[in-house]
């Protein structure tokens, strides 16, 4: 049986890659995908999302849209490594009328997500609000696997990975919840890292949602370049996606993690137990590595 999953999204260059991969490998289910603000607005990363699912022919996987904002604020933006607007035409899917909160709630509440993984690879607003609607979802998610954190250091701040500082009140609520967590933060996607030439083996599978993936790709590489020290692009969602598939692809170390609120510099940093103190209970399987060759065959395994 394929594994379910749901999908938060902020699509988002490598949310979009992340959705090729979930939407055409064999061992998962796509379930339903609801787009949350992020990487830009929502009325943006909701018209990527629409534009991809329909040049990756995944018209069939519904879409719930989310929050337009964080619970407490302000919304941040990417910083134009995201493709603000995907290269693709319109699409003409419509979306549910539903809201990706209510939806949330009314399946997994129903036991029809009984084994279906929440993957939030965007900010935790959706999940959050949830929760604080329905508490009893804590019984009923039974895995949270989220590109999300880091416990070195950010990206968007020195402290502060961007999905976490993009709603730092929401992902305190999830991360504090009790919901089983695996973490693909800055430590295993930072690792991960796509070459000009690992695209080749892509573009010659020769199916629409490679070539999308292709396409994506290439332009994320292309702008990592040119940071500093950079070898290639880092599709950070990707990496959740496949740890979803092969488990085996990341490593990871049980930690006790915190969402910092406060903090004038250190807002948004999700701040790890690293050395396992006996006080702090262990919430969260936090990915410390990624087996890099792996994860390339797992890319393109999915786009076949
Ligand atoms: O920090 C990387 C994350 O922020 C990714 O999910 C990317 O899409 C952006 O949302
Ligand atoms: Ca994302």
């Amino acid at each position: 049986m394929p594994q379910k999953i749901i999908m938060d999204v902020d699509t988002g260059s490598d949310d979009a890659v992340a959705m090729l991969m979930a939407g055409h490998h064999p061992n998962i289910e796509l379930v339903a995908v609801l787009p949350v603000h992020g990487n830009a607005p929502l009325k943006l990363t909701l018209e990527n999302t629409l534009k991809l699912l329909s040049v990756g022919e995944l018209e069939h996987v519904s879409v719930y849209v989310g929050a337009s904002a964080p619970l407490i604020g302000p919304i941040l933006a990417g910083d134009g490594d995201q493709i603000v607007r995907m290269p693709f035409p319109e699409s003409k899917i419509q979306p549910q009328e539903k809201h990706a909160v209510n939806y949330l709630i009314d399946y997994y509440m129903s036991g029809e997500g009984d084994e279906t993984i929440y993957m939030p690879i965007g900010p935790l607003t959706n999940l959050a609000l949830a929760l604080r609607i329905e508490p009893e979802l804590v019984k009923r998610i039974p895995r949270i696997v989220t590109m999300g954190g880091a416990y070195l250091g950010g990206n968007k701040t020195p402290s502060a990975e961007f999905n976490i500082l993009a709603d730092p009140e929401a992902a305190h609520i999830v991360y504090s919840a009790g919901i089983p967590i695996t973490m693909t933060g800055l430590e295993v996607t930072d690792k991960a890292v796509i070459k000009k030439s690992d695209i080749e083996p892509i573009r010659e599978i020769g199916t629409p949602w490679a070539d999308a993936a292709a396409e994506i790709i290439t332009i994320i590489v292309d702008i990592h370049m040119k940071f500093p020290g950079r070898t290639g692009g880092i599709v950070y969602d990707a990496c959740t996606v496949a740890a979803v598939i092969d488990p085996s692809v990341i490593q990871t170390q049980p930690m006790h993690i915190d969402i910092e609120l406060g903090g004038k510099y250190t807002r948004g940093r999700t701040v790890a137990d690293t050395r396992g103190r006996k006080n702090m209970p262990v919430n969260v399987d936090v990915g410390t590595n990624i087996d890099r060759e792996k994860f390339l065959k797992i890319l393109y395994e999915s786009v076949k």
